[in-house]
């Protein structure tokens, strides 16, 4: 088990009451921004990569999708992620997988991520497999940290706790002293990690994003120049 799926096994129910909140970041900036993206998913087949406790797999669901897979990493994850789904009743099947080098049985219409990508050491194997899995004309939605956000976040440095010496260490769970110490390591990726890994893998860009805080949700100012999401949407052509 690699020092990732071990952190995200340790954190799951403690992450998942966190974005299970009513005011959740997310709420207020990135669904509303993921939303105005999508394609029409009813009746298309769709992936969660990442899917966690599968917060947004039964967000996608009420677009009524004629299949919905869920893949993490986490066994965790997946198990709260399998428990509600059997309470609410959905058709989502979460399989567990390593998206550096998971391989779906099938094609998808539509491939969404949120808040992956910062776990995945290369970006261009990723891509690579997102090509693989979307169908002729198939939709990718990728939601991840802005580069802008996490570049002014200090590095690990080799040596320290991190599992690798890219790592930076990630703040906004300032306050909550459980998720900010298991939540620390991840990847900074730059926006040309991200174009030349999506253009070197033949993916078209259709849309990009980067929401930031309305009026009402930016409650001290601080943050409303600096985009926490980069949101990008992507074709196989
Ligand atoms: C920040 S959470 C996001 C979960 C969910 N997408 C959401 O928005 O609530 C990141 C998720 O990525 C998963 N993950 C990290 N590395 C992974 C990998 N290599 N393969 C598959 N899942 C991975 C973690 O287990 C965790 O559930």
């Amino acid at each position: 088990m690699n020092h990732i799926e071990q952190l995200w096994n340790k954190m799951a129910t403690a992450y998942d009451a966190f974005t299970s909140g009513k005011n959740a970041y997310r709420d207020t900036i990135e669904w509303p921004c993921i939303q105005s993206m999508l394609p029409d998913i009813k009746g298309k087949s769709v992936i969660d990569l990442g899917c966690g406790s599968g917060r947004y797999t039964f967000l996608l669901e009420d677009a009524k999708p004629r299949k919905l897979t869920g893949v993490d990493i986490s066994d965790e994850m997946l198990r709260i992620a399998r428990e509600k789904a059997q309470s609410r009743g959905s058709m989502a099947r979460f399989v567990k997988g390593d998206l550096h080098d998971f391989v779906p049985e099938d094609q998808y219409d539509v491939v969404f991520s949120s808040t992956l990508s910062h776990y995945i050491v290369d970006l261009f194997p990723l891509f690579a497999n997102i090509y693989d899995m979307l169908t002729y004309k198939g939709i990718c939605i990728i939601s991840v940290v802005n580069p802008i956000y996490s570049a002014h976040i200090t590095k690990v440095s080799q040596g320290e706790a991190a599992p690798h010496a890219d790592s930076f260490i990630q703040p906004w769970y300032n306050g909550d002293e459980e998720l900010e110490e298991l939540l620390s390591y991840s990847y900074h990726h730059t926006f040309s990690d991200y174009i030349n890994a999506i253009i070197h893998n033949g993916l078209t860009i259709l849309e990009m994003q980067e929401p930031l805080h309305s009026e009402s949700a930016n409650t001290d100012g601080s943050v409303r120049e600096i985009p926490s999401y980069l949101i990008i949407k992507l074709q196989k052509n």
